[in-house]
């Protein structure tokens, strides 16, 4: 059933396109909110599911990827939800082993030790084994009811070479910097097949149902301007006009994108040339500053740093209040600057989502 086209064409309409009416540069009501990571382990919710099953398990079981999606709309009005998965399984679709362990993130058991290994990377038929992304968002599209629109997302190919050099995170990435510096041909051709895969992957993402998709280029703070200009940037504009390409190829409407360079503020200017119709920003980097540098066509995303929110309801609310005046309400949507923090307090996020008056009050003071 789930692959049936219908099942993936018949989809409710949808109630609330604040979100995508952002991404586009329309005029909104309010301004549209939602949170990276808003899917995780600062719900109790979440981590009953988790206590039960595997990372990648819930990645990989649609029935769980929807339920751990739907989570965090049912305690606060976001206007976003975005599909429940990780950047990581596309190393893993292709052919190498990640695990996610508690308290220490993602682990390759064997990371990329030599260019010589690129050529065992199984290239063909990677996307295929991720069919179960696209199973997930098709199945969330429909239990969403169109209450709001359904983000994809993969990582970029820069950061996720840097998981497979690495075999996880890292504070200095030290092998994949000395990668870039002793191996740049093959660092190029490893990129490559990474933008390849991330096209197709994002195009059958769209062909499942995602209505925006972005694209994580966690890493980013660990690149100069010079090697953003070199190792990241021509992929990530690659990513974009591939996957429009490749969606009008099959006579599908293009979905807006969302290019996030954590850590990109030496690059802005850069990035806003990608194609990309929005831009997310850390809370390194000042709203009026990035305006500037980007001019008015593009959206942009942010940039609350996840720490705040361990700050009083008070100073909270003066803190994006501030953040949302300097952004202004045109082409914007207001997120957090990287990912929701695991000990948040809940009622802290309830605040900032739900409360219709300070929502009222956010958009009053523009
Ligand atoms: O709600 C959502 O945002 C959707 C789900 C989502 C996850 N990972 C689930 C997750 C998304 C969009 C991601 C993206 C992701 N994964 C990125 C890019 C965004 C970013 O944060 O920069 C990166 C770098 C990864 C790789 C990854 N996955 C790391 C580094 C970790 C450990 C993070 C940590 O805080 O410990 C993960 C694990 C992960 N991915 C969790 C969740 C909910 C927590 C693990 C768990 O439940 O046990």
């Amino acid at each position: 059933q789930f692959t049936d086209q219908l099942w993936k064409l018949d989809f409710p309409k949808l109630k609330n396109d604040r979100l995508l009416r952002a991404a586009s540069g329309k005029e909104v009501d309010k301004v549209p909110v939602w949170v990276m990571r808003q899917a995780g382990r600062y719900l109790p919710e979440f981590q009953e599911v988790r206590a039960k099953h595997d990372f990648f398990t819930v990645c990989r079981t649609p029935e769980l990827a929807c339920e751990v999606t739907l989570q965090p709309l049912r305690r606060y009005e976001l206007d976003a939800s975005i599909i429940f998965s990780d950047i990581l399984v596309i190393p893993q679709a292709l052919g190498m082993i990640v695990e996610m362990h508690p308290g220490l993130g993602p682990v390759f058991p064997q990371p990329l030790t030599s260019p010589s290994e690129i050529d065992q990377l199984q290239e063909e038929g990677a996307v295929a084994r991720l069919l179960y992304v696209g199973k997930a968002i098709t199945l969330t599209r429909h239990k969403i009811e169109g209450k709001v629109p359904l983000i994809g997302f993969t990582g970029a190919p820069f950061t996720l070479m840097g998981y497979m050099i690495e075999g996880g995170g890292s504070k200095t990435m030290s092998k994949t910097k000395e990668w870039l510096e002793k191996y740049p041909k093959d660092v190029h051709k490893l990129l490559s097949l990474l933008t390849r895969v991330i096209i197709d992957y994002l195009v059958m993402q769209a062909e499942s149902g995602a209505q925006l998709l972005q694209v994580f280029e966690s890493s980013a703070d660990h690149l100069t301007r010079e090697h953003f200009i070199e190792f990241s940037a021509p992929y990530l504009k690659d990513i974009r006009t591939g996957v429009q390409q490749k969606l009008k190829e099959k006579n599908l409407e293009d979905v807006p994108m969302t290019v996030f360079a954590k850590g990109g503020g030496h690059s802005l200017d850069i990035q806003a040339k990608l194609g990309y119709e929005t831009l997310g920003l850390d809370w390194t980097v000042d709203p009026i500053e990035a305006r500037k540098i980007v001019g008015e066509n593009i959206t942009l995303q942010g940039n609350l740093d996840p720490q705040d929110l361990y700050k009083t309801p008070e100073e909270i609310r003066k803190l994006t209040i501030n953040m949302v005046q300097k952004f202004g309400k045109h082409r914007y949507i207001a997120n957090l600057g990287h990912g929701i923090t695991p000990q948040t307090p809940l009622e802290i996020h309830a605040m900032s989502t739900t409360e219709e008056s300070f929502k009222d009050k956010l958009v009053n003071s523009l």
